[in-house]
Protein backbone atom coordinates (compact mmCIF):
# COMPACT_ATOMS: atom_id res chain seq x y z
CA UNK A 1 0.00 0.00 0.00
CA UNK A 2 1.90 3.30 -1.41
CA UNK A 3 -1.33 5.55 -1.21
CA UNK A 4 -3.75 6.33 1.46
CA UNK A 5 -4.90 9.43 0.50
CA UNK A 6 -6.92 11.69 3.80
CA UNK A 7 -11.13 10.91 3.13
CA UNK A 8 -11.45 14.65 3.52
CA UNK A 9 -14.40 16.76 3.93
CA UNK A 10 -13.45 18.92 1.21
CA UNK A 11 -11.18 19.30 -1.37
CA UNK A 12 -7.55 20.23 -0.81
CA UNK A 13 -4.26 19.99 -2.72
CA UNK A 14 -3.35 16.28 -3.49
CA UNK A 15 0.23 16.76 -2.10
CA UNK A 16 -1.69 17.37 1.12
CA UNK A 17 -4.15 14.97 1.15
CA UNK A 18 -2.11 12.17 0.07
CA UNK A 19 1.00 12.76 2.90
CA UNK A 20 0.70 10.00 4.89
CA UNK A 21 3.05 8.01 7.28
CA UNK A 22 3.71 4.41 6.24
CA UNK A 23 5.73 1.85 7.97
CA UNK A 24 6.48 -0.42 5.11
CA UNK A 25 9.80 0.22 4.00
CA UNK A 26 12.02 -1.55 0.73
CA UNK A 27 16.26 -1.35 1.27
CA UNK A 28 16.87 0.32 -1.53
CA UNK A 29 18.59 3.21 -1.35
CA UNK A 30 17.34 6.71 -1.40
CA UNK A 31 19.87 8.49 -4.29
CA UNK A 32 21.45 11.67 -2.67
CA UNK A 33 19.79 14.26 -5.42
CA UNK A 34 16.45 13.15 -3.76
CA UNK A 35 17.52 13.85 -0.08
CA UNK A 36 19.76 16.77 -0.96
CA UNK A 37 15.96 17.88 -2.39
CA UNK A 38 14.10 17.22 0.69
CA UNK A 39 16.53 19.06 2.92
CA UNK A 40 16.50 22.15 -0.07
CA UNK A 41 12.80 21.85 0.41
CA UNK A 42 13.38 22.34 4.47
CA UNK A 43 15.47 25.10 3.48
CA UNK A 44 12.76 27.66 2.10
CA UNK A 45 10.66 27.48 5.19
CA UNK A 46 9.82 30.26 6.39
CA UNK A 47 10.52 31.32 10.28
CA UNK A 48 10.02 34.10 12.78
CA UNK A 49 12.50 36.85 11.38
CA UNK A 50 14.20 34.37 8.90
CA UNK A 51 16.20 33.43 11.96
CA UNK A 52 16.00 29.35 10.69
CA UNK A 53 16.42 27.68 13.74
CA UNK A 54 15.66 24.42 11.78
CA UNK A 55 19.05 21.47 12.22
CA UNK A 56 18.52 18.34 10.45
CA UNK A 57 21.17 15.26 11.41
CA UNK A 58 20.98 12.71 8.00
CA UNK A 59 22.20 9.57 8.50
CA UNK A 60 22.21 7.38 5.47
CA UNK A 61 22.80 3.73 5.83
CA UNK A 62 24.33 3.23 2.90
CA UNK A 63 27.10 6.15 3.41
CA UNK A 64 27.93 5.73 6.95
CA UNK A 65 26.62 2.46 8.33
CA UNK A 66 27.98 3.11 12.01
CA UNK A 67 26.20 6.09 12.41
CA UNK A 68 23.36 5.20 11.13
CA UNK A 69 23.42 2.26 13.69
CA UNK A 70 24.08 4.23 16.51
CA UNK A 71 20.92 6.62 15.78
CA UNK A 72 19.04 3.90 15.06
CA UNK A 73 19.74 2.72 18.31
CA UNK A 74 18.00 5.52 19.70
CA UNK A 75 14.67 4.82 18.57
CA UNK A 76 11.81 2.87 21.01
CA UNK A 77 11.97 -0.87 19.94
CA UNK A 78 8.19 -0.21 18.53
CA UNK A 79 9.86 2.08 16.04
CA UNK A 80 12.66 0.14 15.68
CA UNK A 81 10.93 -2.73 14.54
CA UNK A 82 9.08 -0.91 11.56
CA UNK A 83 12.38 0.36 10.31
CA UNK A 84 14.25 -2.41 9.81
CA UNK A 85 14.81 -2.30 6.02
CA UNK A 86 14.91 1.94 6.23
CA UNK A 87 17.98 3.58 4.27
CA UNK A 88 17.86 7.24 5.71
CA UNK A 89 17.33 8.67 9.44
CA UNK A 90 17.35 12.58 9.83
CA UNK A 91 16.68 13.92 13.19
CA UNK A 92 15.06 17.69 13.34
CA UNK A 93 16.46 19.62 16.01
CA UNK A 94 15.79 23.36 16.80
CA UNK A 95 18.24 25.67 17.75
CA UNK A 96 16.41 27.56 20.86
CA UNK A 97 18.57 30.78 21.08
CA UNK A 98 18.42 33.82 19.27
CA UNK A 99 21.59 35.54 17.56
CA UNK A 100 21.34 37.43 21.21
CA UNK A 101 20.81 34.41 23.28
CA UNK A 102 17.50 34.86 24.03
CA UNK A 103 15.00 32.13 24.17
CA UNK A 104 13.31 32.13 20.17
CA UNK A 105 9.63 31.50 21.15
CA UNK A 106 9.19 30.49 17.47
CA UNK A 107 11.63 27.49 17.26
CA UNK A 108 9.52 24.51 17.32
CA UNK A 109 6.89 26.21 15.49
CA UNK A 110 9.54 27.25 12.76
CA UNK A 111 11.35 23.70 12.46
CA UNK A 112 8.10 21.80 12.47
CA UNK A 113 7.01 24.34 9.12
CA UNK A 114 10.68 22.86 7.59
CA UNK A 115 10.06 19.05 8.60
CA UNK A 116 6.41 19.30 7.06
CA UNK A 117 7.96 21.04 4.08
CA UNK A 118 10.09 17.75 4.00
CA UNK A 119 7.98 15.25 4.37
CA UNK A 120 5.38 16.73 1.74
CA UNK A 121 8.78 16.89 -0.94
CA UNK A 122 9.30 13.46 -0.16
CA UNK A 123 6.02 12.06 -0.84
CA UNK A 124 6.01 14.55 -4.04
CA UNK A 125 9.07 12.49 -4.78
CA UNK A 126 7.11 9.07 -4.31
CA UNK A 127 9.14 8.75 -1.39
CA UNK A 128 8.17 7.21 2.17
CA UNK A 129 8.50 9.26 5.20
CA UNK A 130 7.35 9.09 8.61
CA UNK A 131 7.82 11.66 11.46
CA UNK A 132 8.41 10.06 15.33
CA UNK A 133 8.56 11.18 18.69
CA UNK A 134 9.62 7.67 19.61
CA UNK A 135 13.49 7.88 20.68
CA UNK A 136 15.92 8.51 23.30
CA UNK A 137 16.67 11.99 23.16
CA UNK A 138 19.25 12.16 25.67
CA UNK A 139 20.56 9.06 24.58
CA UNK A 140 21.01 10.46 20.74
CA UNK A 141 22.15 14.10 22.35
CA UNK A 142 25.40 11.71 24.01
CA UNK A 143 26.01 9.90 21.26
CA UNK A 144 26.35 13.25 18.66
CA UNK A 145 27.12 15.49 21.03
CA UNK A 146 24.07 17.50 20.13
CA UNK A 147 24.82 21.24 22.46
CA UNK A 148 22.52 21.86 25.57
CA UNK A 149 20.87 24.90 23.78
CA UNK A 150 19.20 22.56 20.91
CA UNK A 151 16.10 21.13 21.57
CA UNK A 152 15.69 17.28 19.74
CA UNK A 153 12.15 17.15 18.58
CA UNK A 154 11.62 14.68 16.26
CA UNK A 155 13.62 12.03 13.58
CA UNK A 156 12.15 11.50 10.26
CA UNK A 157 12.20 7.51 8.99
CA UNK A 158 12.83 8.24 4.77
CA UNK A 159 12.80 5.29 2.25
CA UNK A 160 11.15 3.94 -0.68
CA UNK A 161 7.58 2.20 -0.18
CA UNK A 162 7.95 -1.36 0.52
CA UNK A 163 5.20 -4.31 0.49
CA UNK A 164 2.90 -3.60 3.63
CA UNK A 165 2.16 -7.52 3.33
CA UNK A 166 5.16 -8.15 4.74
CA UNK A 167 4.16 -6.38 7.75
CA UNK A 168 3.74 -8.21 10.79
CA UNK A 169 -0.21 -8.53 11.69
CA UNK A 170 -0.34 -5.57 14.18
CA UNK A 171 1.34 -3.11 12.33
CA UNK A 172 -0.63 -4.59 9.05
CA UNK A 173 -3.63 -2.99 10.51
CA UNK A 174 -2.06 -0.11 11.38
CA UNK A 175 -0.86 0.42 7.46
CA UNK A 176 -4.28 -0.19 6.37
CA UNK A 177 -6.93 1.14 8.83
CA UNK A 178 -8.28 4.45 7.57
CA UNK A 179 -6.91 7.68 8.30
CA UNK A 180 -9.28 9.82 11.02
CA UNK A 181 -8.87 13.43 12.20
CA UNK A 182 -11.51 15.25 14.61
CA UNK A 183 -14.06 17.45 13.38
CA UNK A 184 -12.92 20.59 12.25
CA UNK A 185 -15.23 21.94 14.74
CA UNK A 186 -13.24 21.00 17.65
CA UNK A 187 -10.07 22.24 16.69
CA UNK A 188 -10.80 25.58 14.23
CA UNK A 189 -12.72 27.86 16.28
CA UNK A 190 -14.24 31.37 15.02
CA UNK A 191 -14.75 34.52 17.02
CA UNK A 192 -14.56 33.09 20.46
CA UNK A 193 -12.50 30.36 22.23
CA UNK A 194 -14.28 26.80 21.98
CA UNK A 195 -16.89 28.49 19.03
CA UNK A 196 -16.58 25.98 16.02
CA UNK A 197 -15.53 27.14 13.22
CA UNK A 198 -18.52 27.13 10.23
C1 LIG B 1 5.94 14.73 15.97
C2 LIG B 1 5.41 13.39 15.55
C3 LIG B 1 5.78 12.26 16.25
C4 LIG B 1 5.34 10.99 15.84
N1 LIG B 1 5.82 9.87 16.48
C5 LIG B 1 5.56 8.65 15.97
C6 LIG B 1 6.23 7.50 16.49
O1 LIG B 1 7.08 7.58 17.39
N2 LIG B 1 5.93 6.29 15.94
C7 LIG B 1 5.02 6.15 14.94
O2 LIG B 1 4.80 5.02 14.51
N3 LIG B 1 4.39 7.24 14.39
C8 LIG B 1 4.65 8.48 14.87
N4 LIG B 1 4.07 9.60 14.32
C9 LIG B 1 3.12 9.45 13.21
C10 LIG B 1 1.70 9.78 13.65
O3 LIG B 1 1.19 8.71 14.40
C11 LIG B 1 0.85 10.09 12.39
O4 LIG B 1 1.32 11.27 11.79
C12 LIG B 1 -0.62 10.26 12.76
O5 LIG B 1 -1.16 9.05 13.24
C13 LIG B 1 -1.45 10.70 11.55
O6 LIG B 1 -1.28 9.80 10.49
P1 LIG B 1 -0.85 10.32 9.04
O7 LIG B 1 0.49 11.02 9.18
O8 LIG B 1 -0.75 9.08 8.20
O9 LIG B 1 -1.90 11.28 8.56
C14 LIG B 1 4.47 10.87 14.72
C15 LIG B 1 4.08 12.02 14.02
C16 LIG B 1 4.55 13.27 14.42
C17 LIG B 1 4.16 14.48 13.62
Amino acid sequence: MSAKPAPTDIDIHDLLAGRWSPRAYSNEPVDRAQLHRLLEAARWAPSSSNLQPWRFLVFDRHRDEAAFQRAFATLVPFNQKWNANVPLLICVAASTLTPKGEPNQAAAYDTGAAAMALVLQAHALDLAAHQMGGFDRDAFRAAFSVPDDVQLIAMISVGHHGDASLLDETLRERETAPRTRRPLGETAFEGAWGKAFG
